[in-house]
């Protein structure tokens, strides 16, 4: 696509820039795909050229222009593979930038460190992602780095205003949080931010781990977000086979921030792994449709069961329901999480658990095969009793990550380990 103009680029859709945006097959022998570039350093024509690169590396000087002037150095700071996705990737999020990780984690950890300094708050909507909780309670509370948990939903911006000060430097949301599918109105948050003046002038950041909706159902950008936070290892790696993520920005200074980080640490994907991640864009918005449509049929299957004592999957929400306005706001489709909470407590949702015969008994999610685990006691076991009953992480909970199965093949499969319960 390097013959489009940016009006003509501006008119297409990601899906559509997500099969060749960024790569110019007549630099790579016409190869249609691009190659794996699986090489730790790159050739400098001239020690001029190398000297130019690293002075733009630093921030001095204006990018590398011209044919062979990509300004690539070395694969912990740049290489091709990691720069084609990390180009689709701000497409596919409406953002003017990415920066890719080797996992979710190093993208959350990175980003939280980079834009923190001791003395600093952030208000954390939870339930969150165990590890990122894990991180903040253990990791930044050395650093002197304070959070305030509170809880994810329509109650969270009255929550966050409580604890907001001079001090608070940002509000880290997982909207739908992991694992109960609670909402939280980013807009507001933002609105909160906005109006906080803090005591050093750097204003509030509205950091999203946009990991449980995915790409395809929501942009938080379009809300207000000043960074976006994936673990690619879900739906946009989308086959249980690569663990990787990616942290996007408008604000470049921020960007930039984030990837200095990130090569000082260390914490880049290898090229193969940005490869296969840049293969999986192609199909990231049949893969989020297909299994979307599966997870509303499961869901319509199993509000009715008499087994089942709740569903919380977002296509269930209605017109009246506390988070309906936040729905409809904040996604364009409902994803393929479903929250399933059976009459019962652990017995049962083990039974469940262990008669399941299509679909797998594993954590992760956003693959294109159906994924089932017990939040209480596999991702969020780390949580003490009172943070659980909190943010309604219980005993008869089980979360399950629809894939892309046949829709009927996997509502059998729900009604006979249904039948163990
Ligand atoms: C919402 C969310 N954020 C972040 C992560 C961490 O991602 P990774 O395992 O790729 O490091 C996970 C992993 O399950 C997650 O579910």
């Amino acid at each position: 696509m390097s013959n489009l103009t940016s009006a003509e680029m501006s008119r297409l859709h990601p899906e559509t820039l997500a099969l060749s945006h960024g790569f110019d097959p007549f630099l790579s022998e016409g190869s249609v795909k691009p190659p794996v570039f699986m090489t730790s350093t790159f050739a400098f024509r001239k020690a001029e050229d190398g000297k130019k690169f690293f002075a733009w590396m630093r921030g001095e000087g204006g990018a590398p222009t011209g044919k062979h002037q990509a300004g690539l150095i070395y694969s912990r700071f740049n290489n091709p593979n990691l720069e084609i996705f990390e180009d689709r990737m701000a497409i596919w999020e409406g953002m003017k930038g990415a920066c890719s990780f080797a996992s979710g984690m190093a993208a959350i950890s990175t980003a939280l460190l980079a834009t923190h300094l001791p003395g600093d708050e952030v208000i954390v909507c939870t339930p969150l992602y165990g590890g990122t909780e894990t991180f903040m309670r253990g990791f930044l509370a050395k650093f002197g780095i304070k959070c305030h948990f509170i809880i994810a939903g329509v109650g969270a911006p009255a929550e966050a205003a409580k604890v907001m000060s001079a001090a608070t430097r940002s509000i880290f949301i997982e909207t739908p949080a992991n694992p109960n599918n609670r909402l939280t109105d980013i807009t507001a948050m933002k609105e909160l931010a906005t109006q906080q003046t803090r005591r050093d002038g750097r204003g509030v950041l509205i950091m999203i781990d946009n990991t449980m909706a995915g790409p395809v159902y929501s942009q938080p950008v379009k809300q207000g977000a000043d960074i976006v936070l994936y673990s690619a290892t879900k739906f946009i790696g989308g086959h249980s086979d690569i663990v990787g993520g990616v942290a996007l920005a408008d604000d470049m200074g921020l960007l930039k921030a984030i990837g200095s980080l990130r090569n000082s640490l260390g914490g880049m994907p290898n090229p193969h792994t940005a490869w296969l991640l840049t293969r999986s864009l192609e199909t990231l918005k049949i893969r989020a449709e297909a299994s979307a449509r599966n997870a509303q049929r499961c869901a319509d299957f199993l509000v009715t069961h008499p087994k089942v004592r709740a569903v919380s999957f977002l296509g269930l929400l209605k017109q009246g329901d506390p988070e309906y306005e936040i729905y409809r706001k904040q996604h364009n489709g409902p994803g393929s999480l479903i929250s399933l909470y059976l009459h019962g407590g652990e017995k049962e949702a083990f039974a469940f658990l262990d008669h399941l015969k299509v679909m797998k008994l594993a954590v992760s999610l956003g693959s294109t095969e159906s994924l089932a685990q017990h939040p209480a006691a596999m991702t969020h076991s780390g949580l003490s009793a009172e943070a659980k009953l909190a943010s309604g992480v219980s005993d008869d909970l089980v979360r399950i990550s629809i894939g892309i199965e046949n829709v009927d093949d996997l509502i059998w499969d729900l009604t006979q380990a249904l039948e163990h319960v």
